[in-house]
């Protein structure tokens, strides 16, 4: 495939299973010159075969990569992450880190601080919050539709990927927190969470959170395993008067509308009256859908070349990340834990003015004033 005569330079560090679709949808991006592959099991620099083309050059370490990039995506082991990151935007380079932004809130706040200070760009990997079908069942949760909600639901499950640094709660939650705090367009303020350990001695591999988004009046249940036959994706959303399933398995019909509802027995109407139900229709929205990572990395490099705020940047991460914690207190206090208990930074601009710009994210066309410097990108040819 041939690169763009002119652009930013991206390193991606960590050509893993995460990495090497970062380095293809990257190597398509419009705006990128050249994609230098990163990864400690490199042993040069010169190109390394696992990355086709023969025009990506391979570094083993982010150091000697610097020099020549402009540009950072991190897609190593999360326990990296706050390290590489900092290393990268010390440098002046404009970072995109994958999920989650780092293991810790107090991390993940100095990477946002550190970005702040060096002037440089930083987003988070949350690559749902750039999946057209969360859109669409954010719209719908927001209009309505789907009368009050009274609920979220997210499962998200398989026979998985054990990772060795972190536990289920930490690799397969943050993409369920995003998409909740999206969503509802709200923080919860309280978080409980409960897992055990099967399979392996440190890190639980199955877990369950319940998050309270207390100012919406709205429960988000999540469920997440390494350890269940079935592969599992879905976020379901239950109101009053509709109830909507995300089910990011299917190949067409992601989102489905029921129209289906419950209804509480009449006030008044005696010890007898029982629970009513409407059974109506099934209709699947039209999604036009297009890959979520190649619109993220796309977002990314538009917004380090025109230096405007991002969609989704590290405040959002550290929101994620905040969640997060608050979980992974909960799970060892076994107790539920207060998002304030956690948090340290009231000045937090407010999730729905941070997240009002998401509905353009399909949309280029919708720039902003520049919050970043562009000057220190070097194009090439
Ligand atoms: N956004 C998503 O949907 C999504 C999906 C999968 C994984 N991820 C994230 O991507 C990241 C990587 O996950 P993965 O499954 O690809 O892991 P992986 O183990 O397949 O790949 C990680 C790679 O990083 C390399 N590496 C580790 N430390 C390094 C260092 N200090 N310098 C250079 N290279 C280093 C390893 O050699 C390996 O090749 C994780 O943070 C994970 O949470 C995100």
């Amino acid at each position: 495939m041939q690169l763009q005569s002119e652009g930013i330079r991206v390193g991606v560090v960590g050509v893993g299973y995460w990495g090497s679709r970062h380095v293809r949808v990257l190597r398509s991006t419009t705006g990128v010159a050249k994609v230098i592959g990163v990864d400690q099991r490199f042993t040069g620099t010169a190109g390394h075969p696992q990355l086709t083309g023969g025009d990506v050059a391979g570094y083993a370490n982010l150091d000697a990569a610097l020099p020549e990039v402009d540009a950072v995506v991190i897609a190593t082991p999360p326990s990296s992450h706050y390290s590489l990151g900092l290393q990268a935007i010390e440098a002046g380079k404009h970072v995109l880190i994958e999920k989650p932004l780092a293991t810790s809130a107090a991390e993940a706040r100095e990477l946002v601080a550190a970005a702040e200070a060096a002037g440089t760009l930083l987003m988070p990997g949350h690559t749902f919050l750039f999946n057209a079908a969360v859109h669409k069942l954010r719209d719908l949760v927001r209009s309505d539709e789907l009368g009050k909600l009274y609920y979220l639901d997210c499962a998200r499950l398989n026979l998985g990927l054990y990772q060795p640094d972190v536990n289920v709660v930490l690799d397969l939650a943050p993409h369920d927190v995003s998409i909740a705090n999206f969503v509802l367009g709200s923080l919860p303020t309280v978080v409980t969470a409960w897992g055990s350990r099967h399979v392996h001695p440190q890190h639980e591999d199955v877990a369950h959170l319940r998050l309270d988004y207390s100012d919406v009046g709205v429960l988000a249940n999540i469920q997440v395993s390494w350890l269940n036959p079935h592969k599992v994706r879905r976020v379901t959303a239950v109101g009053s008067k509709k109830m909507v399933v995300y089910d990011d398995m299917a190949t067409d019909e992601r989102i489905r509308v029921y129209d289906k509802f419950a209804m509480s027995p009449q006030e008044g109407s005696g010890p007898l009256s029982r629970v009513a139900y409407h059974f109506g229709d099934v209709m699947s929205p039209f999604i036009d859908f297009a890959e979520p990572l190649a619109v993220q990395d796309q977002h990314f490099v538009d917004r380090v070349a025109d230096g405007c705020r991002p969609a989704i940047g590290g405040e959002e991460g550290l929101a994620v990340v905040e969640v997060l914690e608050c979980a992974q207190i909960s799970l060892r206090e076994q107790r539920p834990v207060a998002l304030a208990e956690v948090r340290r930074l009231p000045t937090r601009p407010a999730p729905d003015a941070a997240l009002a710009a998401l509905p353009a994210l399909l949309d280029p066309a919708s720039a902003a004033e520049p919050a970043f410097a562009t000057a220190n990108i070097t194009r090439t040819r």
